[in-house]
Order: structure tokens, then sequence, then C-alpha cells
């Protein structure tokens, strides 16, 4: 375990460009919002004062809304599609700082996970490191503040307790089956020429990147998506109105109620402003997310445009272990349906971890992106969640298993669930980042 830790540090230390951390040097050449939180929390380990330069790298190209955009470009690489000039967000959005270049999406937001995490790594450290972390969290603060209320106030007008993403990709889990029936509505200008798509060629060497990456026919409407948002130069207002895909995704919302929690208590520590503005944004999306909830617990996003439920059995049902407040019996229902045969404890699994989608979903596909691998900065979460919803059994259980799957020491994008193959980009940082966590 120890040679995982080097590894781990060594494949961070070898992605490392000085302010920011590539998520994956060839499939992934720049920053993106929540692999950097994930990358944060794993350097936590090493150096709280690296952890934190990356939170303010990205927090750098912060817009003036307040929304922290999904890729960072890194000037002058040209090996990822949609580059800086397909987004074209500074030419179009006031919004939108010029330099560096960034995407007009968002991630899911981890970053206030991330910052609680970096503050107790330094209780550890020296004074000098200590006091240092306490200075530059305070000086990000008002970033952090203007983020979550970006959030609360764009991407939940209505104030329903649940956030609204504008693309698959805002979800994190890009071509996660929970989003097959609303994509079914988006549908490319016939005029519409879709670009070249630099994720297979990145990953061609690797081998049978075709079958591990959303397919054509996805990619073409995530373009779609990207040129209507850029119709709408980016405009929350116009976007709401406009975009042929708008959905209320139940586990960002639950990330947000969780980060909102931990960052009430960094105000708190630190005697910040915004402590009961960030409690009464978890209280509100901690209620939003149970709604959605059925009696196992289980919870389900919206389609804002059609109003129908989305049950489709992925992991984001699994969202109230991450937001809590579940009554103890759907708790305990929930915990045994993650535990179940449907999902980690399938008896075929290299590993008893959470799969993205169910294997009993006629949507499964054991190789395919968010369609059914396992993915470590996911079980992470999950482990997370489970330690402070009090499942401390279930979480070690996962977290043995992780280390497990961890332990081939490649760090690989996500997992092949039944033969525990490494799948996607490789080394990949928020891999080796919640290795070095784990193993800590
Ligand atoms: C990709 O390019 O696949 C990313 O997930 C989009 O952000």
């Amino acid at each position: 375990r120890n040679q995982t830790a080097a590894r781990a540090a060594y494949v961070l230390a070898g992605n490392d460009r000085g302010r920011l951390t590539v998520a994956a040097p060839q499939l992934y050449p720049h920053m993106w919002s929540w692999d950097a939180a994930f990358i944060a929390i794993g350097l936590a380990r090493v150096s709280t004062g690296r952890a934190l330069t990356e939170l303010e790298t990205l927090l750098g190209a912060q817009w003036r809304t307040g929304m922290v955009p999904h890729i960072v470009f890194t000037e002058g690489e040209t090996g990822y599609e949609p580059g800086p000039q397909r987004w074209a967000c500074g030419r179009v959005c006031p919004d939108a700082p010029q330099s560096p270049a960034t995407s007009g999406l968002i991630q899911p937001p981890v970053h206030g996970v991330a910052v609680r995490r970096i503050l107790d790594a330094a209780r550890g450290a020296s004074a000098a490191e200590r006091h240092d972390a306490v200075e530059r969290i305070r000086a990000m603060w008002p970033r952090l503040l203007a983020w979550h209320r970006y959030l609360a106030d764009r991407r939940d007008p209505e104030g329903r307790g649940l956030l609204t993403i504008y693309h698959g990709w805002e979800s994190g889990l890009d071509d996660s089956p929970r989003w097959d029936a609303p994509y079914a509505d988006v549908v490319p200008a016939p005029e519409f020429v879709p670009f070249r798509r630099a994720d297979l060629h990145a990953l061609g060497a690797l081998g049978g990147a075709a079958a591990q990456r959303p397919s054509d026919a996805e990619y073409v409407k995530y373009q779609w998506l990207v040129e209507e948002l850029r119709r709408a130069r980016y405009d929350d207002a116009t976007a709401c109105r406009t975009l042929s895909f708008r959905m209320a995704d139940v586990l960002t919302s639950a990330l947000f109620v969780a980060a909102n929690e931990e960052l009430a208590t960094v105000a708190d520590e630190l005697g910040l402003p915004g402590v009961d503005e960030l409690i009464g944004y978890a209280d509100r999306f901690r209620r939003g997310v149970l709604e959605t909830a059925d009696d196992h617990g289980f919870a389900a996003d919206v389609d804002l445009r059609t109003g129908a439920v989305i049950r489709t059995p992925t992991i984001a049902g699994f969202a109230p272990l991450l937001s809590g407040g579940l009554d103890p019996a759907r708790q305990q229902a929930l915990v045994e349906t993650l535990t179940s045969a449907d999902w980690c404890g399938h008896p075929g699994f290299a590993h008893a971890l959470p799969p993205s989608t169910s294997p009993s979903s006629p949507a499964f596909d054991p190789v395919r992106y968010w369609r059914g691998p396992q993915w470590p900065p996911v079980t992470w979460l999950l482990i997370w969640g489970l330690e402070r919803s009090g499942e401390q059994e279930t979480a070690r259980a996962l977290r043995e298993a992780a280390l497990d799957q961890l332990a081939d020491g490649l760090f690989a994008e996500y997992y092949h669930p039944f033969t525990g193959e490494p799948l996607g980009a490789r080394p990949q940082s928020w891999t080796a980042a919640v290795a070095l966590d784990l193993l800590a």
C-alpha cells in the first residue's frame, strides 16, 4: 500500500503543470472543475499549499456571475475538442473571462468538500503551513460564496431545491442512461456540422476506445447542446427558455448539500461570513433531493421540460447518502440496495464496488463510460457519504474493495466491473488523488 501511495503521488507530480494538474495527459490535457476538486483532496495529503493552488487556479477562471467553468483551457494545447474556439465564451458572453479561456458549463460542486479536507489536513501540518492555508482559504472565500450563490440563484431560480443542468457533461456522468430519454429531444439542426472527435483519437493507443466512450450518436447531441448554449450567449435566463435539455440533477444537488455543509463548518471555524446562508442552501437542497426519493430512499432526476421523473437505476439514485436526511428505515433500505446483487454485491464483480449503472438495467454496458464501469471518485464519494451517514461498516467494506482495485497502480479513469480491467484514460489524475486520500 505504501507503494501504491508513492505511485499515486508520482502520477500527480507527472501531471502537474505548475499551477494546475491536467486531468489526464492525452485525453483531457486541461483542468476540469470536479476533477480539480478531487485532485485537491488527494494533494492535501502531500501538500496543503499545492492543493490550494489547484483550487485557486480553478477559481481564478470564475465568471462574473460566480459560475465556475467546467474546463479551464491550457493555452497552446490543441488536443481536445470542443476547444476554446468552439465555446467562444469570452467572445459572446460579457460575464466570461477573456483569459484564461474556459468552457461555458459547470460540473458538480465538490470544491467545498475539498476546502474542508485541506483545512483538516493543515491541522496536522506545521504552524506555518496551517497559517498559510487559513489565509489562502480566507482569500478565496468570496469566490467560493459567489459560486454557491450562482448555483442557488441561477440554477434553481424556482427554489425547488434541485440544481438545473444544461448538458449531460454538467452532471459529470456524461452518457449515463439517466439522460437517454431527455437526449431523445436533443436534435441537431440539419445544417449543423459536428466537429472531429478528439477523444477517440487520444485514446486510440490504448485500444477499444470507441467501445469505452460515448457513441457518435450521443456525441453529436453533446456538440449541438454546446452550439445551443453559445447561441444563448451562455445567459442563464435565455438558456432556461431555449435549451433542448434541462434537467434537475439529483446527484449534483446532493453534492451541493454536502459542499454547503462543509463550507459552513469552515466559515464557522475561521469566522468567515455566510454560515447561515450556506446552511440555508443545504436545508433547501436536502429537501429537494429527499422529495424525489422513493420508499427505498432511491432518488430521481426530473426533466424540467416535460415534468417527467427519471428513475433509471444509476448511481445517482444513491444521492441521499450524500445529502443525508433520510429517515432510518429508508436509509437502511438504501444501504441494502447499494450492497445487493443489483449493485456492489453482484456475484460476478471483480471488486464489490458501485457500478455507474446497475447490472440489472437493460441499459447496463460494462465498458462504456458511465453506463456501467466503476469510477474511483464516485466510490470515494460514497465512502465519504456513508461515513457521514453513520454507516461505518459499509464504508469500511467499500474502502477495502477500493484499495484492492487501486492496487494495480494504473490509476485508470474507470474499471470493468466484471473483469477488473482498467478502462478509459490512464493515468487519470483524480483516480491517483482518491487513492492517495484513501491510503492516508
Ligand atoms: C469529455 O470530454 O468527455 C468530458 O467528460 C466532457 O467534459
